[in-house]
């Protein structure tokens, strides 16, 4: 693993839809006291609309463009940050990339079960707008499970936890993370 003092060291979170990146997120910057940064509220501020607004006139294509930007974005501020991305934010070479030459990168895990409870009566997710939304997230994480272990400095299964615990148990793997650098 690099040593976290050698680079920015922002903090990102990987993982898939309902893992709890942007609630846990936003606990640990509080925790590590830095600013906090959801990838995907801010593609919806830039765009000023829904992020299901921008699948449905841009495509997907159009939705990974504005992801790119803003993954770039968040990455480029001086200030360490902890940064949710969307689940399909590390689909991009170049996004992957960019995340394990700026940060300490955090793979949150969550069981299928779990997931689907979490995302239930969801309609913010466009991606989930499917007769079958168990299948599709069962495909999503095969493609995409090899690239969250690829970028992941630390794997985080959430299953069992709340957001507090979570974020609670996150800054002592960071500390252990740093101090085996050491
Ligand atoms: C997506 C996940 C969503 C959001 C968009 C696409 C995906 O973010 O970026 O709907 O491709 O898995 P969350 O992972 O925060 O739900």
């Amino acid at each position: 693993m690099r040593d976290p003092s050698e680079s920015p060291s922002h903090i990102v979170l990987v993982g898939p839809m309902g893992a709890g990146k942007s609630s846990i997120g936003r606990l640990l910057a509080v925790r590590l006291q830095r600013a906090f940064t959801d990838l995907d509220a801010c593609i919806e501020a830039e765009a000023d609309t829904t992020i299901t607004a921008i699948f449905a006139s841009e495509g997907e294509a159009g939705f990974r463009s504005r992801e790119c930007r803003a993954l770039i974005d968040a990455l480029a501020k001086t200030a360490a940050s902890v940064i949710a991305t969307g689940g399909g934010a590390v689909l991009n070479a170049g996004n992957r990339s960019a995340m394990r030459d700026a940060s300490t990168v955090i793979y949150l895990q969550v069981e299928p079960a779990m997931q689907m409870q979490r995302l239930a009566g969801d309609d913010t997710r466009p991606l989930l707008a499917t007769d079958h939304p168990a299948q599709q997230l069962a495909e999503l994480q095969a493609m995409r499970e090899p690239l969250y272990l690829e970028v992941a400095d630390i794997v985080f299964d959430t299953t069992q936890h709340s957001p507090e615990n979570a974020a609670v148990a996150m800054v002592a793997l960071l500390e252990q993370a740093s101090e085996r650098c050491v």
